[in-house]
């Protein structure tokens, strides 16, 4: 071993320990955040549920322009609307995040008429909520194009003028469901963890590309319509997160520069159980809070 890798192998273990005390420390200290005035925000899936949470948290931060992309134009216009009347210049756009063509167009257009996008929030996803035997074959590939692949094609859309600009951050809400899977939703749990896959690959690709960033948010069932039906054994104990409270932290996120948040915290508590416990103990506490068989009550959001 020459001397450079010498060092830099003793070096490892103080860096591994300055990055975990400083992260520790940000945790109870105040940060600086990021001035989102100069931001033009796209988010996937605006129109409604958190989407829409989240263009009324990044206006009510100050962002500069906000743009709505969804496959319903009444529900794009209508957040609009609102986001307008709370003085945010806001702009939608029909577009479906698997349509590859349609992407790259609508990223054309946007960037003529509105200018570039700093911060690009993947958001839209669905869900089938059906087993794998019960799902048809459209469907489960549905899910995985609009999941998984849309999230290729936006950030093959925007990231590289981020990149020029040196300035920009790509957002991706994911789930908790991504580290520890249920049944009845496969699609959704597997769509779920190969974009989680891609967003860690994508937070490695951008350690050396100063002013460009990443963040993925891994919330825990939230109120919303997309798990609208479902019945959880002990609702009290994990009541669903409230959509407001996913969009406030998501943009805290953003604007700290923090890649990844687990929503609620605790979910750390359920990934760390996953990665030591034995498959058998892990079922049981799968038994036991309902998570095995609460999707057999709601129908699927497509
Ligand atoms: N709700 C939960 O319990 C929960 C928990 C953890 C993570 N999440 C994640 O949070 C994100 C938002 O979910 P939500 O709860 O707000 O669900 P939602 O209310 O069903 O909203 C989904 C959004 O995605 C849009 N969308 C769906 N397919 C699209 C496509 N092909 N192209 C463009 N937009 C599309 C929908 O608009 P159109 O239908 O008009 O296209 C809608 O605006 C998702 O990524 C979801 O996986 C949700």
């Amino acid at each position: 071993m020459d001397m450079r890798s010498v060092s830099s192998v003793l070096l490892l273990p103080f860096q591994i320990l300055y990055y975990t005390v400083k992260a520790t420390l940000r945790f109870f200290l105040p940060n600086s955040r990021r001035n989102l005035s100069g931001d033009v925000v796209l988010i996937t899936g605006g129109g409604r549920g958190i989407g829409r949470h989240l263009a009324r948290e990044f206006a009510r931060c100050g962002a500069k322009k906000l743009i709505l992309w969804g496959r319903t134009e009444k529900c794009l216009k209508e957040t609009c609307e609102e986001i307008a009347l709370l003085g945010t210049e806001c702009h939608y756009f029909v577009c479906d995040v698997a349509n590859r063509e349609e992407v790259y167009n609508q990223a054309k257009v946007i960037r003529e008429k509105v200018g570039d996008v700093t911060i690009l929030v993947n958001n839209a996803a669905v869900v089938h909520g059906k087993s794998l035997m019960d799902s048809d074959d459209d469907a489960l590939l549905k899910s995985q194009h609009i999941n998984t692949m849309g999230q290729f094609w936006t950030t093959k859309a925007f990231l590289p003028r981020m990149l020029e600009l040196q300035n920009g951050h790509v957002v991706c809400v994911n789930s908790i469901l991504s580290l520890s899977p249920i049944p009845g939703t496969i699609d959704y749990c597997t769509s779920k963890a190969s974009s989680l896959a891609f967003m860690e690959s994508l937070a490695l690709g951008l350690l050396d590309c100063p002013g460009v960033g990443c963040t993925t948010v891994l919330p825990f069932h939230t109120n919303t319509e997309m798990f609208q039906g479902m019945r959880v054994r002990f609702p009290r104990l994990f009541p669903p997160l409230k959509p407001e409270m996913v969009a406030q932290r998501t943009v805290d996120a953003v604007r700290t520069g923090t890649a990844f948040i687990y929503l609620p915290w605790t979910m750390h508590i359920l990934v760390i159980l996953k990665s030591i416990l034995p498959q058998h103990a892990l079922e049981e506490i799968h038994k036991f809070s309902g998570a095995y068989t609460c999707m057999h009550t709601f129908k699927g959001r497509t």
